[in-house]
């Protein structure tokens, strides 16, 4: 009846790469030149929640973000993802059963939030279009895997993929030119690895300085480094974490995650104009982190943390939960006198979060 409310509502967590994704072969669909692996962070810390609603008398496909409009262009990324939900609703559900609301033909609203400072400098756009996805499969009543959403999402924003999935997920590159196979599949759940945390470092709430779209053309464009790395390193390192996740290998695990940080950062580096991305209390942070494993190495224990850094000067810290609190004291005795620098110390991870 004309009274009936389509609404629903998801939420989707943030990601963070332990093998990085850098570098598009097709801009346009979003397709990468490498493969990528994350951890994704619980639900109950970073995460965007987002509600939609399709209704007859919408005149427009309208988004808000925080409660502030934010404008749908034409041909852009977020129109991009939202007629790609209409299709798959047209097809999978009105063209099959002919009583089928024609919710394809509304238009929708959207408002979404993020449960964390959007200035944290903290990559929002992970969680906002898995959640952006997620809430529209629900709307349009869409019973499809959360890889096929995944390959809608890539199409907002690459690393959204692999948010369509909790715990330890990979985003397999594919081969096709339409992007039908670069999609993103889980390698473990969250409860295999209970006892896997992550710290957030938040050194800096500036805007980052070059942007990932930016500057990953100009390092495809100009870095020969790049092109060792996607031919020599990252398929091997795709296998080798991969199976240190299966047998729970967090040794293996920490040697991995921070050789690939610091081969983005030396990728980045190799850029022309050079990016740089971590500051003075990111490699500070990384001198604390080496020398920690030093002498838990020579204690027989091997490597007890893990720092990784995205496209900003931001560290994560991955360690065991029976390390954590060592961890923090740690960090926190280091950095106490620099309130502005170093903003907050958050423990991740407590429950699952495959449930979006
Ligand atoms: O999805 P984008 O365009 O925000 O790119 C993400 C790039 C990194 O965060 C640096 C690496 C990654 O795999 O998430």
């Amino acid at each position: 009846s004309s009274s009936t409310v389509y609404e629903a509502t998801a939420s989707a967590p943030v990601n963070i790469a332990v093998i990085k994704y850098w570098g598009k072969r097709d801009t346009k669909l979003i397709l990468p030149i490498n493969s990528s692996l994350s951890v994704t962070l619980d639900q109950d810390h970073l995460r965007s929640t987002t509600t939609s609603r399709a209704d007859p008398s919408f005149e427009h496909d309208q988004l808000w973000l925080n409660g502030k409009e934010d404008e749908i262009k034409a041909g852009g990324r977020l129109a991009t993802c939202i007629s790609e939900m209409k299709r798959l609703r047209k097809e999978l559900v009105e063209d099959k059963d002919p009583n089928a609301p024609k919710l394809s033909s509304y238009k929708v609203h959207i408002a979404s939030y993020n449960n964390f400072p959007t200035a944290a400098g903290l990559a929002s756009s992970a969680s906002g279009f898995a959640a952006l996805v997620a809430s529209l499969a629900h709307l349009y009543q869409l019973t499809v895997s959360p890889s096929v959403l995944s390959l809608i999402a890539r199409q907002g924003s690459g690393s959204a993929c692999r948010s369509l999935f909790g715990g330890f997920v990979a985003w397999q590159m594919g081969s096709d030119p339409a992007g039908t196979d670069s999609l993103a599949v889980e390698v473990a759940p969250r409860e295999h690895w209970p006892d896997m945390h992550a710290l957030i470092c938040v050194v800096s709430d500036d805007k980052k300085g070059t942007s990932s779209t930016s500057g990953m053309q100009r390092t495809v464009e100009t870095s020969a480094l790049l092109q060792h790395r996607i031919k020599h390193v990252v398929p091997e390192r795709m296998q080798l974490i991969s199976k240190a996740i299966l047998e729970k290998d967090f040794d293996t695990f920490a040697r991995i995650t921070m050789a690939d940080s610091n081969q983005f950062h030396a990728v980045a580096l190799d850029t022309e104009p050079p990016i740089f991305y971590m500051n003075d209390v990111s490699r500070a942070i990384i001198a604390l982190i080496v020398e920690f494993n030093r002498l838990s190495i020579a204690n027989g224990q091997g490597h007890k943390a893990a720092y990784t850094y995205d496209a900003g000067p931001n560290a994560v810290i991955y360690a065991l939960e029976k390390d954590i609190k060592q961890i923090v004291q740690l960090i926190v005795s280091y950095f106490p006198q620099r309130p502005s620098e170093f903003k907050d110390v958050l423990g991740l991870f407590g429950t699952a979060s495959s449930d979006i």
